[in-house]
């Protein structure tokens, strides 16, 4: 399945120990959130992201695109495309990989420190 729970989520899904847990992902699938890792420049902030299974999914990879704009490596910063994880892809991997990865490629070296644009902007398309 598409969803990185498989577990239907309502809307209201800000319970501290979700947000603790620093990524949900919401029933459909389509949407996803990650929580900014603490001591970086992502730090609290929520990140959505537009996951989309074609029908080769798992077999190709899922697209996914940040809404929330982020600025960081392997992240097209005029789409918020994903483009350097998927390249990765694996037929065992899951959308809970993918938002643990891209949460943990947060906390690198390259990227922790990175400028960030404003909280709340998000891409136009
Ligand atoms: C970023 O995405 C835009 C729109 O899809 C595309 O035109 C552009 O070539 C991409 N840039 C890079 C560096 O991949
Ligand atoms: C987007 O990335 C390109 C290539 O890395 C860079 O030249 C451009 O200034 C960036 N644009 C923004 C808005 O950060």
């Amino acid at each position: 399945t598409c969803s990185a729970t498989g577990v239907k989520v309502p809307r209201n899904f800000h319970l501290l120990e979700e947000l603790e847990e620093g990524q949900k992902g919401v029933g459909d699938g389509t949407v996803s959130m990650i929580i900014g890792p603490p001591r970086t420049n992502y730090e609290n902030r929520i990140y959505s992201l537009k996951v989309e299974c074609g029908p080769q999914y798992p077999e190709a990879p899922p697209s996914v695109r940040f809404v929330t704009k982020i600025n960081r490596n392997g992240i097209n910063n005029s789409s918020g495309m994903v483009d350097a994880l998927l390249a990765k892809w694996q037929n065992s991997y899951s959308i809970k990989v993918v938002l643990q990865e891209l949460r943990r490629l947060m906390m690198s070296k390259e990227n922790m420190k990175l400028p960030q644009p404003p909280e709340g902007q998000t891409y136009n398309n």
